[in-house]
């Protein structure tokens, strides 16, 4: 009996030595820090499910910057994070310095296929496939998927309409979901998943799976504690099996139909599935210019279409639904868009065109004001991969040391932002688009690891958008409570849902 109860105060005295020893890591490096607790370190919050994880990034960014530095740390559990504040260090990490900063050092195994995403690749694979892959999402290529957008608002409307048959609230974001999965499967993958046709399709759970509660609170922790090559010992998976059996097999289904078919369509289906073919990558360089590249392996091919399709239809979802959000509570703004929407419209013969649409001046505006509040990636994670000394300072940031990026924490920054919790699409007039401090607004991230997507992510928003503002009165129903952000994905989400009115006007 007595054994026991020694070994448990010993590993009690144990844990409570390592915490006190970690949480002093920023102390002794002289760097202001916010002070952790034991266990969750400045991540109580998150934790007890009061606030979101890129909420707790942006109150981390905000206490630091009240002390007046430039920089300071934080702690996950126990470990040390590097959080600057201050723009020209976050210019030097995105951009200058980004050798320093390739990565972003999430969970990543050959174990778990699945992972190995352009998101989460690294070094010169990432590079490799990046420059690969980037000429997928040109404005050229854009023209023709606006083409599949607007379809898809046809049936957006169609099914809209059915759910107000009786009613007047709508919960949007769960049929925002099923318009931006059709959208991206079909421009991406050339497949028609018509979740919007069906809300019990396959690929619905398996999109939403990665996303959803549970799944997403468990694993991030884990992946974010316990060191990789541990995980990869202990075969640890982040995607469920029949996810990966989900996507392969869809990876088979296409690649036949296509071959059977001489179906040749340039997208990024075509392009990933050529990286796969040795006859075809001996004929390309490398990324440092040497001939012939490395084919992709099956896994990492089907991973690139997966990683595509979980990046694309989650986060530009979200940023519609937060930009209806704002609208139903900002009627003069809403009534604005719609002016918008509608004048340009005459100026194109009432067509919605992929030019009509990057003429709509206020909608631009509109977007970038949400992406501002409401970051789909709240913030932006990188790995150190080599020392760093912080410019104008003499502190070095070890190899090894995480840093967070806070978009939602600057973008929120009173100093740049002033009356930053305003929904005011103003700040990006063209006027005012040249008073923006550099560097203190990046929804997209910036530097050579930019979304990769961001034309498509910000067209395929727009489109969504302009289509329910143009045809509909939005107002707030009552049900919805007060916003709270969900406290479970990477992704910025609403914790309950957006309880809408659609009031129909065309
Ligand atoms: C409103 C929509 C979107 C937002 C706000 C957004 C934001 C971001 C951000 C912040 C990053 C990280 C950038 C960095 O590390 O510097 C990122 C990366 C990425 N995004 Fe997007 N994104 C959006 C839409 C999309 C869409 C539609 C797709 C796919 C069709 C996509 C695919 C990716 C991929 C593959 C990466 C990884 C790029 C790399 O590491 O090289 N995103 N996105």
């Amino acid at each position: 009996m007595i054994l026991p109860v020694v070994l448990f105060f010993t590993l009690c005295a144990y844990l409570i030595y390592f915490y006190r020893k970690s949480h002093n890591y920023w102390k002794n490096r002289g760097l202001e820090y916010v002070k952790p607790t034991i266990p969750f370190g400045n991540f109580s919050n998150f934790y007890s499910k009061k606030e979101g994880f890129g909420e707790t990034f942006a109150k981390i960014y905000g206490e630091i910057k009240s002390r007046g530095v430039r920089h300071g740390g934080g702690y996950y559990f126990w470990n040390p994070l590097y959080i600057p504040t201050d723009p020209v260090i976050i210019k030097d990490i995105f951009i200058s310095s980004f050798e320093h900063f390739k990565n972003h050092g999430f969970y990543m195994v050959k174990e778990d296929p699945m992972t190995q995403h352009l998101f989460n690749l690294e070094d010169d694979k990432w590079r490799d496939v990046r420059a690969k892959l980037s000429h997928c999402f040109t404005s050229g290529k854009m023209r023709n998927m606006f083409n599949v957008m607007v379809e898809h608002t046809d049936v957006l409307k169609r099914v809209l309409k059915e759910e107000l048959s009786d009613k007047s609230d709508v919960k949007i974001k769960k049929i925002l979901v099923r318009y931006t999965t059709d959208v991206v499967s079909k421009c991406l993958m050339g497949v028609n998943t018509d979740t919007l046709i069906n809300d019990k399709a396959e690929i619905l759970w398996h999109g939403s799976e990665f996303f959803s509660k549970t799944w997403g609170y468990i694993n991030n922790t884990i992946v974010l504690l316990i060191p990789r090559a541990i995980l990869q010992k202990l075969n640890f998976r982040i995607t469920p099996k029949e996810t990966e059996v989900f996507f392969k097999d869809l990876f088979k289904n296409i690649k036949s139909y296509r071959e059977k078919n001489n179906d040749t369509r340039n997208d990024l289906f075509d392009s990933v599935l050529k990286l796969s073919d040795p006859n075809y990558t001996s004929n390309l360089n490398d990324f440092n210019g040497k001939k012939g590249m490395e084919p992709l392996n099956f896994d990492i091919t089907v991973a690139q279409c997966y990683g595509f399709f979980v990046a694309g239809f989650e986060t530009s979802s979200t940023t519609i639904t937060f930009a209806l959000y704002e609208l139903a509570k900002n009627m003069d703004k809403q009534d604005l868009l719609r002016q918008d929407i509608n004048d340009t419209l005459k100026k194109y013969n009432n067509e919605l065109t992929y030019d009509s649409v990057q003429n709509m001046e206020y909608l631009e505006m509109v977007l970038k004001e949400t992406l501002r509040l409401y970051p789909a990636f709240p913030f932006i994670p990188r790995g150190c991969n080599k020392d760093y000394k912080v410019p104008g300072t003499d502190f070095v940031v070890k190899k090894g040391t995480g840093v967070i990026l806070s978009g939602m924490g600057i973008q929120r920054d009173p100093e740049y932002w002033p009356n930053p919790e305003k929904f005011e699409p103003q700040r990006f007039s063209i006027q005012n688009r040249d008073k923006i401090v550099p560097y203190t607004y990046f929804p997209f991230g910036e530097g050579p690891r930019l979304c990769i997507a961001h034309r498509f992510g910000q067209l395929q928003t727009k489109v969504g958008i302009l289509t329910l503002i143009k045809d509909y009165k939005i107002t707030i129903n009552e049900a919805m409570k007060p916003l709270k952000f969900g406290s479970y994905g990477i992704v910025l989400a609403p914790r309950d849902d957006i309880w809408l009115n659609f009031e129909r006007i065309n």
